[in-house]
């Protein structure tokens, strides 16, 4: 069992034990095999140009990635000093963070509701598109109007959402957490909320919120900054110090009382933890009483 996974009594929709990151893209198969699973398009576009061939295509790969990567990031760190408080980072997540967020539901039998919280340019998200089944639903949900427009134009217009987009099951709903008003919806929320920016009032609320649209047995993970709390508890000032205090003792809390997962991310800029909790005190759905 991995060290960050600890088991708990009581039922989770998946085996806790088995919760482990893929670090590794399946050790088994010849080289080719692993190359068609990391990267089928490119070897298709490759046939009989040989080993050369998929190699200029894999280059080529990286560096459209590295692209928009550095597009995204750019279009970040503008909204950032635009908004610090509801954007709260600096870079977008890297691919290992948004798998490790992404684990629980991965790994979960299927069908599956989902609900992104925070998608900022999408760097989840499109993680989100390459695991998404085929029954599975999607709510993204994007506060700045920004945003939103990139995630529609430049995320799930890409191939990975076309088949989830036009059936229906993706939505992209803009506007803040707290305003989507359903309940025991989601069996996932996938949060990129920036807690540590917020006032105590908005975490309890947002928190609030997710205790409302998590089915029982439901899952929240969401992510925060290695020593991040601990640094502006120690170097915060007046007013902020004592917002910092009170957010960070909410969120303790929290973790010793409902977290049964977390994962330390060192590949993110800054190294993150990916931590998942259940709420275990969320009510059974009203149902009819019998006459
Ligand atoms: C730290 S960024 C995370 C972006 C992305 N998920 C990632 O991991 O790179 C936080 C995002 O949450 C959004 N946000 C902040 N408050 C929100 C709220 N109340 N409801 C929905 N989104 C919100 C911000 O606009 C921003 O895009």
């Amino acid at each position: 069992m991995p060290l960050w996974a600890t088991r708990l009594p009581g039922t989770l929709p998946f085996p806790v034990t088995r919760l482990r990151l893929p670090t590794n893209i399946e050790q088994t198969g010849t080289n080719k095999d692993r190359l068609l699973r990391c990267a089928p398009d490119v070897l298709a576009g490759s046939r009989g140009g040989g080993r050369r061939a998929v190699i200029a295509g894999l280059f080529r790969g990286r560096c459209q990635d590295a692209k928009v990567s550095i597009h995204h990031s750019l279009k970040f760190i503008r909204e950032y000093v635009s908004h610090p408080t509801t954007v709260g980072a600096v870079a977008p997540s890297s691919p290992a963070l948004a798998r490790a967020l992404c684990e629980p539901f991965r790994r979960y039998r299927r069908p599956a509701r989902v609900l992104e919280v925070g998608a900022g340019t999408g760097a989840v998200t499109r993680y989100l598109g390459r695991i998404l089944g085929p029954e599975d639903e999607l709510d993204i949900c994007e506060v700045q109007p920004r945003f939103a427009d990139v995630l529609r134009r430049e995320v799930l217009g890409k191939p990975d959402f076309e088949r989830a987009v036009a059936s229906g099951r993706v939505r992209l709903l803009i506007k803040p957490v707290q305003d989507i008003g359903v309940e025991n919806h989601y069996d996932f929320i996938i949060s990129g909320l920036p807690f540590t920016v917020f006032d105590l009032e908005d975490v309890r609320d947002v928190f609030a919120s997710f205790r409302k649209y998590l089915k029982r047995n439901g899952v929240l993970s969401y992510f925060e900054y290695v020593a991040m709390r601990r640094t502006s508890r120690t170097l915060a000032l007046g007013k902020s110090r004592r917002r910092v205090r009170s957010v960070s003792r909410f969120l303790s809390e929290h973790i010793k009382d409902h977290q049964f997962a977390k994962h330390t991310v060192l590949r993110n800029f800054p190294p993150a933890h990916a931590r998942h909790m259940q709420f275990r005190d969320i009510p059974e759905p009203a149902t009819t009483p019998h006459r």
